[in-house]
């Protein structure tokens, strides 16, 4: 998928049925290289991103059947050089290493691709592999690393709290001899999710979701079944579609839990909204939105993967909003073409301010990152005029169906 049309002056009302986390699907995916035993895992999203992390898989050596629910079989991996160009394809790929390293000692991997957002580093995640006592080397792009007998557990102190990092040495720490603590660990659900899975496949680990996990190391690990977490930027996605139409909608197979900081702000921009166990419901009243204040930061703050969608929000909402971006220095590519539409942002330092106007209005428009697409998308639902949205390939690396899901309530994308 390459260029959207997008009709606009849309008001984006009904359900939604939310699929399963990109971000815990993609680590669980790798993490059953730690096991020989059969897993089964079930709401994974039908995504590009998880299509290139099984096409790895595969080419390790592992067995993989079904789709939405995969039935994967590690116990015959043979490869540990997985190949560049699949690797340079997406972020996640890192999460190859520890599982590799901590199975069969070894694993030779190039430096991971992903959305251009920042530098986006991984020495948090070597430095802590190296503290298990792994040795690594780095050359040509590629990450060397090997480990005589097994990793040892110990305890570390994150530097600066990342999400990958903390999935990198938990994993590798569920087959070390002896307990590894990681403190300041970062507390996103998908790291909960990832530490419930590993517990079902026989890991020892308590903690996740707090700053200080505690991983004792087993042996093995055996087979299991599991079931993904409902992805929690998709959901927020859908709600800020309706806020910004004006319109209502009700998210389904969704964990309300998850977003609570992203409830708060939307209330605060005057949407009503309910919760169940499952399920959001949002209305707007046909309101114009107040602009907000907000700062991005490691969960349970506001999620730097919103941040773009509540730009888009503050640029047609009443009055001045603000939205400083802590996380990712690169992050504001996508203001440009919000402001060909009209919008009156202004960027100083790692805030944007946003002057709210009461429309945008359409225009030919070029997404940079998975976010930035989907936030244009919207943009391009609500403006006056029909709006070309360039490079969303983007797009289906991370959310599954967006226009046909967008059309059931209202929308009207076709792919160009
Ligand atoms: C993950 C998510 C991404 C989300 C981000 C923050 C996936 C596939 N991606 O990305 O959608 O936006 O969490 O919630 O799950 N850092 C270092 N050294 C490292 C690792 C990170 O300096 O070794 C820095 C990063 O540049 C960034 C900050 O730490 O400034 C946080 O990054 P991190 O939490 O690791 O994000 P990702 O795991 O890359």
């Amino acid at each position: 998928m390459e260029k959207l049309y997008v009709e606009g002056n849309k008001i984006l009302n009904g359900h939604v049925i939310i699929s399963g986390s990109k971000n815990a699907a993609l680590p669980i995916l790798f993490m059953t290289i730690l096991t020989e035993g059969k897993i089964k895992i079930g709401n994974i999203p039908n995504l590009t991103d998880i299509n290139i992390a099984l096409k790895l898989l595969v080419y390790l050596g592992v067995k993989i059947t079904g789709n939405e629910t995969l039935c994967i079989d590690a116990s015959s991996i043979n490869i540990f050089c997985p190949p560049y160009n699949l690797i340079n394809k997406i972020r996640a790929s890192i999460w190859m290493l520890g599982p590799l390293l901590a199975r069969f000692g070894k694993a030779k991997i190039f430096l991971p691709g992903g959305c251009k957002i920042g530098s986006r580093p991984i020495d948090l995640h070597l430095n802590g592999l190296t503290q298990l006592g792994a040795t690594i080397n780095l050359k040509n792009n590629c990450i060397d690393a090997y480990v005589k007998g097994r990793l040892q557990g110990k305890y570390i102190l994150m530097e600066k709290i990342s999400v990958g990092a903390t999935i990198t040495i938990m994993s590798a720490a569920t087959l070390a001899k002896g307990s590894t603590i990681i403190d300041n660990a970062a507390c996103e659900p998908e790291i909960v999710d990832i530490a419930k899975f590993l517990n079902t496949l026989g890991a020892d680990i308590i903690g996740a979701g707090s700053n200080k996990i505690c991983i004792k190391g087993v042996l093995k690990l055996t087979g299991g079944t599991h079931q993904v977490i409902p992805d929690r930027i998709e959901t927020g996605t859908f709600l800020v579609a309706a806020a910004a139409s004006q319109g209502h909608i009700t998210c389904h197979k969704t964990e309300p839990k998850h977003l609570t900081n992203v409830l708060m702000k939307l209330t605060e921009a005057g949407a009503k909204i309910k919760t169940g166990k499952d399920w959001i419901k949002l209305d707007m009243r046909g309101k114009r939105p107040k602009s907000l204040n907000i700062c991005t930061a490691p969960y349970p703050g506001f999620p730097t993967d919103m941040q773009a969608q509540f730009a888009l929000l503050n640029s047609i909402s009443k009055g001045i909003g603000t939205i400083t971006e802590t996380i990712f220095e690169n992050r504001f590519i996508y203001t440009s073409e919000l402001i060909r539409m009209g919008a009156k942002i202004k960027i100083k330092n790692n805030t944007i301010i946003c002057y709210g106007i009461p429309k945008l209005i359409s225009s030919n428009v070029f997404s940079s990152d998975l976010r930035a697409s989907a936030t244009l998308i919207l943009a391009g639902c609500i403006a006056a005029g029909i709006t070309i949205v360039n490079h969303t390939y983007h797009l289906v690396r991370g959310y599954e169906s967006f226009p046909k899901k967008l059309n059931k309530i209202g929308a009207n994308i076709k792919i160009i």
